[in-house]
């Protein structure tokens, strides 16, 4: 018997974007309109601009992602859409044309947290779903270390106090005159730079907790800057980098230690850091754990994440009440 047929948006920041999923992991279609390009300008996400395009792109990604997946809106099992966290104005676009599809075509609703997405992709594809594990989460919006017990079953081991690391990222890129957003430039300068020439601080590195904070490290690139001359730009990029990635790994592997758990994932639009994933790979090996990564089309926003975790949870027999409205605070835990 084929699985159930899920239809998943995600309109979180500034990607539209529409999945549409046979549970429990056959993808039909993946449809991501970035708006990257309109937001440089801007030097990051600019709320009413993010909303507005949503507004003017869902539909067509909508009826391209039906067409390419080849099935009809009524063959369709469930519709879901990121209830938040995220930027309101946003959210609202996506979770309110999912609302009124669910009405419309008299579907199941679900609301999923966008975090839950980014927590439950690296297991996207493997033979048996989701399982005990430390899961270290690292987007633009959010640092966090959670211990799953099962879909649903969170607990909070850590989080930053500050900033998150995708944000320290692309506040040091602007910091470097780099374009927005930053991670990705910094990822790719880094390679050509000496990690080792700035001595940049591990913050909270001994601090006994599982939490991280990384607006003390943005701010010692800001009092070094000015003080370089010459070629100094892929150097930073490294320095700055390594720090991040070493306070992040060193982290993950003492919580999955202190767990007792044997498997350690990470998701989220910094796990595309090619630093991050070589050094945690690394390091896991070498304590005897397990590591699942989120595939790099996984990592940054997308919907097919949220369709897994909504068909996750739909197989558990979970349902959204309609009622409910979207949360740009929505806690995972
Ligand atoms: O998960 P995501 O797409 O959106 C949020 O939910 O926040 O994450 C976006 C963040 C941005 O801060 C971006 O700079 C960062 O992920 N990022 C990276 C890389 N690719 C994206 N950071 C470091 N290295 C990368 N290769
Ligand atoms: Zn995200």
């Amino acid at each position: 018997m084929s699985g159930s047929l899920i239809l998943a948006i995600e309109t979180s920041c500034d990607e539209t974007a529409v999945a549409i999923l046979r549970s429990p992991g056959e993808l039909l279609c993946s449809e991501i309109a970035s708006q990257a390009q309109i937001h440089e300008v801007f030097g990051g996400v600019v709320p009413e601009v993010a909303s507005r395009n949503h507004l003017s792109k869902i539909q067509t990604l909508l009826l391209r992602a039906l067409e390419q997946a080849r099935c009809l809106p009524k063959e369709l099992d469930c519709i879901a859409a990121t209830r938040g966290p995220g930027l309101l104005t946003s959210l609202l676009v996506g979770y309110s044309v999912a609302k009124g599809l669910a009405i419309a075509l008299r579907k199941a609703f679900i609301g999923i947290n966008h975090l839950e997405g980014h927590l439950l992709s690296p297991f996207f594809g493997s033979a048996h779903g989701p399982r005990p594990s430390v899961n270290l989460i690292v987007s633009g919006g959010h640092t966090l270390l959670v211990l799953m017990h099962d879909v649903g079953s969170y607990r909070l081991l850590g989080s930053t106090v500050d900033d998150a690391a995708g944000e320290a990222f692309d506040k040091v890129a602007k910091l470097l005159g780099l374009p927005y957003p930053g991670g990705p430039e910094i990822d790719r300068l880094a390679r050509q730079g000496d990690p080792g020439r700035f001595d940049l601080p591990r913050s909270m590195l001994g601090s006994g907790d599982f939490n991280f904070s990384f607006s003390g490290l943005k701010t010692a690139v800001r009092y070094l800057l000015p003080k370089l001359q010459g070629d100094f730009v892929a150097d930073v990029c490294a320095s700055f980098q390594a720090a991040v990635v070493d306070v992040l790994v060193r982290k993950t592997i003492r919580a999955a230690k202190a767990s007792g758990v044997d498997l350690v994932t990470v998701s989220g639009g910094v796990s595309c850091n090619s630093s991050l994933r070589f050094e945690i790979e690394k390091a896991t090996r070498e304590a005897g754990l397990k590591l699942k990564l989120a595939e790099p089309v996984l990592c940054t926003d997308n919907a097919t994440m949220i369709a897994y975790a909504a068909a996750e949870r739909f197989s558990r027999g979970y349902r959204s009440d309609l009622a409910e409205d979207a949360d740009p605070n929505l806690s995972l835990i």
